[in-house]
């Protein structure tokens, strides 16, 4: 672990009673840092807490908010779940796919726009909603996602998480 992550866990470890409650602000410090969660992260977060790598891993899998792969510049998540597939969701998603050309979990070739279908986004009485790097957008239809597509084209945020 370099000297500065090493600092940093150890800052992190001292808000929390057990150094393991530590680990996503860790690993969201350590996503800031490098883009995503790297192999390196994945060791270093080991580390910190004492825990093995594949257990780290399985953390770090487990949130949608965690990447283990870099993300464009904007990422798009889609709920997948039972209100908003009831409430237009799968035809959003198709729309999506289709505007951007890309799969569940894909980025542009220009690196500009990853898309992922994700679970309940705590928005179900707006469905079908969505987030654009950690924005929500309520009652999205095809027609209002191209009217977003554009906004977003037209500029340039990164991704963000804030880090404790
Ligand atoms: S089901 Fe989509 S936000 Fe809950």
């Amino acid at each position: 672990m370099s000297p500065e992550r090493r600092r940093k866990a150890e800052e992190l470890a001292a808000r929390y009673p057990r150094r393991q409650s530590a680990l996503i602000p860790f690993l969201q410090y350590c996503q800031e840092q490098d883009g995503f969660v790297t192999r390196q992260a994945i060791r270093d977060g080991a580390e910190m807490c004492g825990l093995t790598e594949a257990e780290v891993e399985s953390i770090a899998s487990f949130y949608t908010l965690l990447f283990r792969q870099s993300v464009g510049k904007h990422l798009i998540q889609v709920c997948r779940t039972l209100s908003c597939m009831l409430r237009g969701a799968g035809e959003l998603q198709e729309h999506i796919r289709r505007r951007l050309g890309v799969r569940n979990g894909e980025t542009t070739p220009d690196g500009l726009f990853t898309y992922e279908e994700v679970e309940c986004l705590a928005a179900c009485d707006r469905a079908p909603c969505l987030q654009h790097n950690l924005m929500f957008h309520y009652n999205v239809t095809p027609d209002e996602f191209d009217r977003l597509l554009e906004t977003w084209r037209a500029s340039r945020p990164a991704v963000s998480l804030p880090a404790e």
